[in-house]
């Protein structure tokens, strides 16, 4: 088992000479647990986010249409702290340009978002909207193929300073262990040597998660993050947003069924742009008529 004292000397070590990550399991394995994550990682303080009473979404009477077509119809739905929400619906339901209207990139014709109770997102454009906490992740993977793992995270860290300037910078200890903790969470620290071109399809997935989390986010938004997964992938793919709810709030997008019902908590139907049903999976499962837009297709 690797000792205390190797441990903080890896992670002062410049990254060409860190040791192979593999050897530190054990030892990693006593600070990390899979359901806990680390004060680090936690999303920073932020005054404005003023989650008195433990909600931090609030999406209320919002509408929007596209040449006419209303593809987000009078929806409202609330996200609390630490909660991991999933949202499923029929193609077409709107989930994507809900997550778009979240996120700044579609503005809404009608209705309120809110991030706490003071930051009104309709009044901020994206890359304020990202810097207050909201983290989103497509459903392509978006990572640097020609780069390594560890620098792919590294440019993550660096954020919208992320020029090469500051990617070649020379690491402080504390970052150092931040990408060494998220590779452990999302399984890629014995990868983080590897070219993310040459991960699979799964990991690359999950590279992106954990660049999601190098900017410390508050509220992830994750659009169908296991199409294309291995069973064996989605189950750890699972094991991962679980570990990470509690200490942020998740809002996952997923058609696959199973998946959804090895997460989910609450689940929220959606509809031609409206919440149909909201409820334990349980409970959704036998609601007729999101039988009948839905599961029964
Ligand atoms: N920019 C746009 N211009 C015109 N129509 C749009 C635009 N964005 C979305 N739509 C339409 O709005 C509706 C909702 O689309 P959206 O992509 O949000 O659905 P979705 O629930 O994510 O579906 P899927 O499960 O297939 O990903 C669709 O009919 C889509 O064609
Ligand atoms: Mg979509």
């Amino acid at each position: 088992m690797m000792s205390r004292t190797l441990w903080s000397e890896a992670i002062n070590h410049p990254k060409e000479q860190l040791p192979d990550v593999r050897g530190s399991h054990e030892f990693i394995n006593d600070l990390t647990r899979r359901d806990q994550v680390f004060s680090f990682l936690k999303p920073p303080f932020n005054p404005k986010v003023d989650v008195k009473n433990n909600m931090l979404l609030y999406v209320e009477g919002v509408s929007v249409s596209f040449d006419g077509f209303k593809a987000i119809n009078d929806l409202n739905l609330y996200i609390k702290e630490g909660e991991l929400r999933c949202v499923i619906g029929p193609n077409g339901a709107g989930k994507t340009t809900m997550m778009d209207i979240i996120t700044g990139k579609t503005k809404p014709d009608q209705g309120e978002v809110w991030l706490g109770q003071q930051l009104n997102l309709l009044k901020m454009d994206e890359a304020q909207i990202a810097n207050a906490g909201i983290g989103r992740k497509f459903q392509k993977p978006t990572v640097f193929e020609a780069l390594t793992v560890w620098e792919n995270l590294e440019l993550a860290m660096a954020g919208d300073k992320g020029t090469w300037h500051l990617f070649r910078a020379v690491l402080s200890s504390d970052q150092k262990c931040d990408i060494m903790q998220v590779l452990e969470l999302i399984g890629l620290d014995t990868h983080y040597k590897m070219q993310a071109g040459k991960l699979s399809h799964g990991q690359k997935q999950w590279l992106e998660i954990g660049m999601l989390l190098m900017q410390k986010p508050r509220l992830l938004l994750v659009d169908e993050p296991v199409a294309g997964m291995t069973h064996q992938e989605m189950d750890r793919t699972a094991e991962l947003l679980l570990s990470l709810a509690g200490s942020h709030s998740i809002m996952v997008v997923e058609h696959d069924m199973d998946f959804v019902r090895s997460i989910a908590s609450t689940v929220t139907v959606l509809h031609q742009g409206h919440v149909l049903a909201e409820g334990k999976m349980k409970d959704i499962q036998d609601d007729p008529r999101v039988r009948e837009v839905y599961l029964g297709q």
